[in-house]
């Protein structure tokens, strides 16, 4: 690993494959286990840079297909990059465009080269290829960024998805072969879908690349959520023990610690913000719409137990007022909430780890109740 990134255990649970460990890049370190907040355009939505620093979270992602489409690669960078045109100055992540061009565009098209598609903004044909994802992510400048993969849909045939895995892997070579800066860590990313003889294949041949970080990709597609945790443990032990491994799209309770007991370090989900912006508060384990009539009188905070701004100053009755009024500030508050308590949740989990009491208490973290 370049000496700009290391990955240091710091713990190790004895009777699960939990770690507890620091992720050291050019912008800061990461304290694993950790939930990494989603910042899709240069921003996590309805909160400021500040904001999010006090909610505990310390690497923020943001995603190439966004960026690419607006306000473009070349603005970012004139700006300094996206730690600078954001104000974020701790770690950063890109994801490499290719996933969300299949979730989110019409019109696409997949072959050797790469995919194609309409850009929704202007209409233009965009091709976006290993070489040219790598290239704008290296224009964005965040610390970690993601080999450009196919992640195949959920259900595909065994063909398709062995297909889809073997052109990953000659993807990544050709992403690491247009890799130009030694202060941005390519990680490759594990796929294979539900077949776990594939992902085992793709894990062994991605590690033998001695990469800077590893990924597990191509879950949380629409399978069951039993399949996460059978996919997650039986790939997580064939990536390098000395590489940060990182979970991608998966922000659940269960299936985070689940995974963390297998050996995983980060995840990134949409849902703390998704879930504001709906109204919804995450409470340990459970989720409440505070439009509901019930919070109209109710002067207790969202969850008493969590040291939040929103938590701290505010009530349920008051947040459930603002949501009512469409006022703005209800999804900042919530926003605050909801990241947090995914954050302390990976906080407290590396807590247990570093106590060595996590194999204890890990039937509390499955099934986590305030
Ligand atoms: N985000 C969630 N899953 C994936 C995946 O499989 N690939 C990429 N690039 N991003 C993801
Ligand atoms: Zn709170």
């Amino acid at each position: 690993m370049s000496a700009q990134f290391t990955f240091q255990c710091q713990a190790q649970c004895c009777r699960t494959q939990a770690r507890a460990g620091l992720f050291t890049t050019p912008h800061g370190v990461v304290e694993t286990p950790r939930f990494m907040p989603v910042g899709t355009l240069a921003n996590v939505k309805t909160i400021t840079p500040d904001q999010l620093q006090a909610t505990g979270a310390q690497m923020v992602l943001a995603n190439t297909y966004h960026l690419h489409l607006q306000p473009g690669e070349e603005i970012v960078a004139q700006a300094g990059g996206l730690h600078q045109f954001m104000g974020w100055s701790g770690p950063m992540l890109t994801d490499s465009g290719g996933f969300q061009v299949f979730s989110l565009s019409e019109m696409r098209q997949i072959d050797e080269t790469g995919v194609k598609f309409r850009s929704p903004k202007d209409g233009q044909i965009i091709h976006l290829t290993p070489e040219r994802s790598i290239q704008i992510q290296n224009q964005l400048g965040a610390d970690v960024i993601m080999a450009f993969d196919e992640c195949p849909p959920y259900p595909a045939t065994r063909e398709a998805i062995a297909e889809a895995t073997a052109r990953t892997y000659r993807w990544l070579e050709r992403c690491i072969a247009a890799h130009q800066r030694p202060d941005q860590a390519l990680f490759g990313i594990v796929q294979g879908g539900v077949h776990l003889d594939l992902r085992a294949e793709a894990a062994r041949s991605l590690a033998a690349l001695d990469l800077p970080g590893y990924a597990i990709g191509g879950v949380s597609v629409g399978e069951p959520p039993e399949l996460i945790e059978q996919i997650v443990k039986a790939t997580t032990p064939l990536l390098p023990v000395d590489k940060p491994r990182y979970l991608m799209g998966v922000g659940t309770y269960r299936e985070m610690a689940q995974a963390i007991a297998a050996g995983m370090d980060l995840f990134d989900c949409v849902i703390p913000t998704r879930l504001a912006r709906h109204g919804n508060a995450l409470v340990r384990g459970d989720r409440w719409n505070l439009k509901n009539a019930r919070f109209r009188e109710d002067f207790t905070p969202l969850d008493a137990t969590c040291p939040c701004y929103t938590c701290q100053k505010f009530t349920r009755a008051y947040v459930s007022h603002l949501l009512r009024s469409r006022e703005i500030l209800a999804y900042t508050l919530l926003s605050i909430h909801n990241i947090t308590e995914l954050v302390r949740f990976t906080q407290e989990i590396r807590a247990s780890i570093l106590q060595g009491s996590f194999a204890e208490d890990f039937a509390r973290w499955l099934a986590p109740t305030s």
